[in-house]
């Protein structure tokens, strides 16, 4: 079978890996990809919001499965028209990937059939909102209701704070349309963990848990980021936990959808703050996780693809997915400046050397090449992906992994996983 992969990130990298290990897969592609991927599958030169050609590519090639890894492409509806065309593609359709796409539509989502969450108002006027703001008091969250890279939610300590994001996203046009509706909600305490499932829209097989680092610095300080590394299993996910998070989120959010005439179908992922024994849903993502994705895809044992086929297909009734018992660790290697403006074009040194190491793989998330050398050109530029028996061992072999790779800026967190030390 020929699978075509959308996207160009880690995330994709490895699915592209993983995929490459099914004895049903004869050919991939990813459209567009990135040059590590390259080395795998054949990288098409399609952007992944471009509909169209991805549509015409995929009925020309005869792709018997397509995978579609970032959330552009779900929320215009790749999904929805690939079906129209019966074709076999992965990912949440138009009217259930929006469960990301806007924040407002899960918190109202959430409310309404009982999943655990943060208290919130959605306001399209500052007046109300200030009001809001005071009644609340800080810290105080606030979020842009659409799509804004992680960057559309500001954790406000004062009421300035709060009061200057507010008037930003609904006056200004920082957040574009993304900002014209804003949740303000309760700030809450605790741990965050990812939760990811497989669904068909009744059907809930959970994924191992994972843990991500959001913040840019160590010790979780600094600006919010895309992920700057995340390990799995995350022993804050306690089989309690697991269980709750299961029937109080998982079972009700897939629920609610079907009940909205929204039915899900993908993977889907709940970003989880854990306080002791109570959970609280601070958002869902219609995707694989990144980097979430790397260190899940290097524990997975099953072959990924029948998975894939099952729930594309809708039914994933008796699927069972099995998992390497020991634990994986993504350290993301980022460009100086990033999640600001940030450095390209700088030559990395000592991939080759970093390939040669066991149960380690190095993602490419912003690479490209120049010449035949490997150049950063993305803000998020590698993750080094080990597997370990521990969690200390998989961080251990990560960070060996990281030194063996460098350029001029690179920028990483020394401090991944170790939340997990000690609680295993
Ligand atoms: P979101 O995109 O909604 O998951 O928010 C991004 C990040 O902001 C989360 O991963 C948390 O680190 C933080 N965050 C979001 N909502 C809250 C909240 N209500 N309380 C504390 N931190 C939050
Ligand atoms: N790592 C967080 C995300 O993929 O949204």
């Amino acid at each position: 079978m020929k699978v075509l992969v959308i996207g160009s990130g880690g995330r994709e990298h490895a699915l592209v890996w993983k995929i490459a290990q099914s004895p049903l897969v004869e050919k991939i592609y990813c459209a567009p990809g990135n040059p590590g991927i390259g080395r795998i599958a054949e990288n098409i030169d399609i952007k992944v919001d471009d509909l169209p050609r991805l549509l015409e590519f995929a009925r020309r090639e005869n792709i018997g499965l397509t995978v579609v890894g970032p959330e552009l492409p779900l929320s215009l509806g790749v999904v929805d028209l690939f079906e129209e065309y019966g074709l076999t593609i992965f990912g949440a359709r138009r009217n259930a990937a929006v469960i990301e796409a806007s924040k407002a539509f899960a918190k109202d989502l959430m409310k309404k059939y009982h999943v655990p969450t943060a208290a919130y108002e959605v306001f399209t006027e500052v007046e109300p909102a200030l009001a809001f703001i005071d009644r609340l008091g800080t810290p105080i969250v606030v979020k842009a209701d659409g799509l804004a890279a992680g960057k559309g939610v500001i954790i406000a300590q004062t009421r300035g704070e709060a009061v200057t994001a507010v008037t930003e996203m609904l006056t200004g046009n920082a957040f574009g349309a993304a900002g014209a509706r804003v949740v303000i909600e309760e700030f809450l305490r605790g741990e965050e963990a990812s939760f990811l499932a497989f669904t068909d829209g009744k059907n809930i097989v959970p994924l191992a848990s994972a843990q991500d680092h959001k913040a840019v610095f160590d010790g979780d300080q600094g600006p919010n980021t895309g992920g700057m590394g995340a390990y799995s299993p995350a022993p804050v996910v306690t089989p309690a936990i697991h269980e709750k998070t299961m029937t109080e989120v998982m079972r009700r959010t897939v629920d609610g959808m079907a009940a909205e005439g929204r039915p899900y179908r993908g993977v889907l992922y709940a970003g989880l703050m854990i306080d002791g024994g109570n959970i609280k849903t601070l958002e869902f993502n219609a995707r694989f996780g990144d980097p979430e994705c790397q260190p899940l895809l290097m524990r997975m044992k099953s072959d990924i693809v029948p998975i894939l086929l099952a729930v594309a297909k809708g039914d994933i009734s008796g699927m069972e997915i099995e998992w390497f018992e020991k634990a994986a660790v993504c350290v993301v290697m980022a460009a100086q400046g990033y999640p600001g403006e940030y450095r390209k074009g700088d030559e990395i040194a000592g991939l080759e050397e970093a390939a040669k190491m066991e149960d380690l793989s190095v993602f490419h998330a912003g690479t490209a090449l120049k010449g035949d050398k490997f150049v950063t050109s993305g803000g998020r530029v590698l993750g080094v992906t080990a597997m370990g028996n521990t969690v200390k061992e998989a961080i251990e072999r990560a960070y060996r992994g990281v030194s063996a790779i460098t350029w001029c800026g690179v920028h990483y967190r020394k401090d991944i996983g170790k939340k997990a030390l000690g609680k295993q």
